[in-house]
């Protein structure tokens, strides 16, 4: 699994990061950072919750 945050959706709602701290970073504006390569299995659980939790759809997993 693979995760794209499109910083064009991005508003900065940092849902993301609330919601699965351990995977989601945010810049100092607070929009979400790139989360590059390959998600470890223990970590896919966390993509999901962050994907879920974003209101403007900005992140997609792969
Ligand atoms: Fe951005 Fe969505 Fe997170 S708007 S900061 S990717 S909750």
């Amino acid at each position: 699994m693979k995760m794209t945050i499109d910083p064009a959706t991005c508003s900065g709602h940092a849902r993301c990061a609330a919601a699965a701290p351990e995977l989601f970073r945010l810049d100092d504006a607070g929009y979400a950072l790139p989360v590059e390569g390959e998600i470890p299995a223990e970590r896919q659980e966390a993509a999901r919750d962050g994907e879920r939790a974003c209101p403007e759809r900005a992140i997609t997993l792969h």
